[in-house]
């Protein structure tokens, strides 16, 4: 116990990232734990998982990795229950991130294309909190961070399956929070612009970036470690009072219209 500790400090919590095999995901679990966090990384597939957990650990964090397809409602619960174990302690921050986007003209997205990024950007982030929930209301405490996007507050070509299960996050969030503040439960949202991952590859890799960049006030694109401050705002005790908050952090890019 520190004499002055900071409200962002996380020592003795533990969080569990979705999606963490990559991207926002990854560095988050990195970042979390380096705060002070045990961490529960979740993903399909745990080769690189493991092998970042056993990393963190041998840095003198406390880190597992978990087998979790968002898109499995019955294998939530079990990966719930297995980090818990692993960690041995009771999970306190959700960082609700596994998502994916499918680029097209409306008329040609296809009801497969629908389904798969639904099913995992708004079902299986729904299903996730509600698992977190769950476990946090009876203890009286924690916090869910759903990873929206900039994409859910403005609309954006190509992206209509990917936008509206986004924007379906930010008032799920609304609702949670509305439902979950009383019991101790603190949820929130964050909304990134262009971060530099594979999924913005996959979305700004056509030729577009020129065109995007113009409309970012900050003229750059972000990088996983340019959201570090919201997230460690919302994780922790700095938070405290937030409930339903949508945070962008994109550059500015949400005030831009031309
Ligand atoms: P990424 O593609 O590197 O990471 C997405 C992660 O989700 C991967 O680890 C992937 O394996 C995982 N995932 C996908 N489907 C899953 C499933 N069914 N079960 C479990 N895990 C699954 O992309 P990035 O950029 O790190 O994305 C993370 C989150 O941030 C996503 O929710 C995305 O929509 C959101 N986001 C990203 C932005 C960007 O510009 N990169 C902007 C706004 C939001």
């Amino acid at each position: 116990m520190h004499l002055h500790a900071s409200p962002f400090d996380l020592q003795g919590r533990a969080a569990f990232i979705s999606g963490a095999s990559s991207g926002i995901g990854l560095h988050t679990a990195r970042m979390l734990a380096e705060a002070g966090a045990a961490v529960a990384l979740a993903a399909r597939r745990t080769d690189r998982l493991e092998a970042v957990a056993a990393e963190l650990r041998s840095a003198g964090h406390r880190a597992c990795a978990v087998a979790l397809d968002v898109t499995d409602a019955t294998a939530i619960a079990p990966a719930w229950r297995a980090a818990e174990a692993a960690l041995d302690q009771p999970i306190d921050i959700l960082v609700n991130n596994a998502g994916v986007i499918h680029v097209a003209r409306f008329v040609e997205q296809s009801p497969e294309a629908i389904s798969r990024v639904f099913d995992t950007n708004l079902k299986g982030a729904y299903l996730m909190a509600q698992e977190a929930a769950r476990h946090m209301v009876a203890r009286g405490r924690g916090s869910i961070i759903n990873i929206a996007s900039s994409s859910g507050l403005r609309a954006g070509g190509q992206m209509s399956s990917y936008g509206a299960s986004k924007a379906g996050l930010i008032h799920l969030t609304q609702i949670m929070a509305l439902e979950l503040a009383g019991k101790g439960v603190r949820v929130n949202a964050i909304a990134p612009g262009n971060i530099e991952t594979d999924m913005h590859a996959e979305f700004a890799g056509r030729g577009i970036e020129e065109g995007i960049l113009r409309r970012i006030p900050m003229r750059r694109f972000g990088k996983p470690s340019d959201l570090d401050g919201a997230m460690l705002l919302l994780a922790s005790d700095a938070g405290r009072y937030m409930a339903g908050a949508v945070i962008p952090v994109d550059g500015g890019q949400v005030l831009s219209w031309m």
